[in-house]
């Protein structure tokens, strides 16, 4: 036998020098490598990675049809922002921007921004509030020192995120046990001369449910009329922006409701695009501060700009746009039943195990399902579930608690996209129920266990 040992030229020959050597982690390598060996290495570091399919805390996309993946594929290369370059592609954005207004009833012409995801979009909404406001304040000379902004703790950390950036008090109003949306009785103590808006939210991140939009839109239109303050209201459709016009499309949240000056949605969550895509429109033209709008000389055409980036890819645009045209809204409303009839498939086989509640099932949501155990003494909770779920089975169904004051609730989310087809559901509520089954055998996860579980509900 040959004792030869493995050198260069035969990893050059026969495949990877990874297989045996360290990946480089902290030096910046000194000599690069193979488009081969570099390829290797990262595939076989993402091996370890969950994968996508079985990830039920997401609500962004995890699959588009191939065409789509083409078309994402050869635009690579095309910075979005070269309007004078790519004039297509910013003609595209635009249309984007018209259909959605058309999806969310806008009542004439209108604008909107792309955007990297709903967390841009909404820090540019509100920061559009706070210009309108801080602008009515000023034309009537009173002060402009202390703007705040209204939302429940139902909202995503986002919007405490804007207040913290830009200065605005939040005023939050705390959820309770039992009750995890905001209407307008909860709001309305909190509005006053200096709220620059309230935020309403079309699809928690948490149950999936939505705030009373129809409620809070007419409280406002009270103190309209009443106090003579125009309050605009905001709404973070982030998931529900893609899910309501079309498996609840004569139920009114949107520009249908007078006060609803502008909303968010991610492009890249019930959108159905991959990650990388949001979108801020806005009721009229009026509704976007001019102030924030940016003319720019760039390579020698004067260009509108309102975003907090500047270079990023087209490729995601495109891709909204290929869904657009490719669905319409008989093909979104087909994607949306079929998760919804899976979501409720789901449903029904927790709630026959005895072993659980639903949140809110009966309530308009999202297509998920959010549920909790039914009993205290069991030797296990919510959060050990989800350990055993993934360490046996890789599912990745977070458990989490709520923001205060329902912080004693934990509950679970398994998010029903478009890969969970009705045999993984089954196969998912069988692994559940034998998840439970283990954990009531040994007393629960170990404490070691535990230590690795992630919390949080996933976005
Ligand atoms: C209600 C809500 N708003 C905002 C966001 C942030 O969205 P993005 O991840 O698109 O920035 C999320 C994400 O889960 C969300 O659920």
């Amino acid at each position: 036998m040959n004792p030869r040992h493995s050198t260069d030229a035969d990893a050059a020959l026969f495949g990877n020098r990874f297989a045996t050597q360290e990946v480089p982690t902290r030096e910046f390598p000194e000599t690069g490598m193979t488009a081969t060996d570099a390829m290797r290495l990262v595939a076989e570091d993402l091996a370890l990675e969950g994968d996508p399919a079985r990830n039920l805390a997401t609500f962004v996309t995890t699959w588009m049809e191939p065409e789509a993946q083409r078309i994402i594929a050869a635009n690579l290369h095309r910075n979005f922002i070269d309007h004078a370059e790519y004039p297509r592609t910013a003609e595209i954005e635009q249309r984007c921007i018209r259909m959605l207004a058309n999806l969310f009833h806008a009542p004439g012409e209108t604008t909107g921004a792309r955007t990297q995801g709903s967390s841009e979009a909404i820090m540019l909404g509100a920061l559009s509030l706070k210009w309108n406001w801080r602008k009515r304040r000023e034309a009537s000379g009173e002060s402009t020192t202390n703007p705040n902004l209204v939302f429940g703790g139902d909202v995503h950390v986002v919007w405490e995120k804007f207040c913290r950036y830009f200065d605005v008090e939040p005023r939050i109003v705390p959820l309770q046990p039992g009750k995890y949306t905001i209407g307008p009785d909860d709001v309305r103590p909190h509005v006053d001369e200096n709220t620059i808006g309230v935020a309403a939210v079309l699809g928690t991140t948490f149950t999936g449910h939505r705030d009373d939009v129809v409620g809070i839109n007419s409280l406002l239109l009270q103190i309209k009329d009443e106090r003579g303050l125009d309050v605009p209201l905001h709404v973070d459709g982030a998931s529900g922006g893609f899910v309501w016009p079309f498996l609840y499309p004569d139920s009114p949240w949107d520009f249908r409701l007078e006060q609803v000056r502008s909303i968010n949605v991610s492009g890249h969550k019930f959108g159905l695009v991959y990650p990388g895509i949001g979108w801020l429109i806005f009721r009229t033209k009026a509704d976007l501060a001019p102030d924030l709008v940016f003319e720019e000389n760039y390579l020698g055409k004067t260009d509108a700009t309102f975003t907090l980036n500047f270079s990023t890819g087209s490729a995601m645009v495109l891709a909204q746009y290929y869904n657009f045209v490719r669905y319409g809204r008989a093909g979104y409303t087909y994607v949306m039943r079929n998760m919804q009839a899976n979501a409720h498939q789901l449903a029904d086989k927790l709630e026959a195990m005895g072993r659980f509640e639903l949140i809110g099932r009966d309530e308009e949501q999202l297509p998920l399902v959010a549920f909790q155990l039914a009993g205290d003494e069991l030797g296990y909770d919510e959060f050990d579930i989800a350990w055993q779920l993934s360490a046996e089975r890789g599912w990745m169904v977070p458990a989490y608690t709520l923001p205060p004051n329902a912080q004693n609730e934990t509950i679970m989310r398994a998010l029903v996209k478009e890969t969970l087809s009705r045999e993984h559901v089954d196969t998912l509520a069988r692994d559940i129920e034998e998840a439970c089954q283990i954990l009531a055998r040994k007393g629960g996860a170990h404490e070691s266990e535990r230590k690795k579980i992630v919390t949080g509900p996933g976005h």
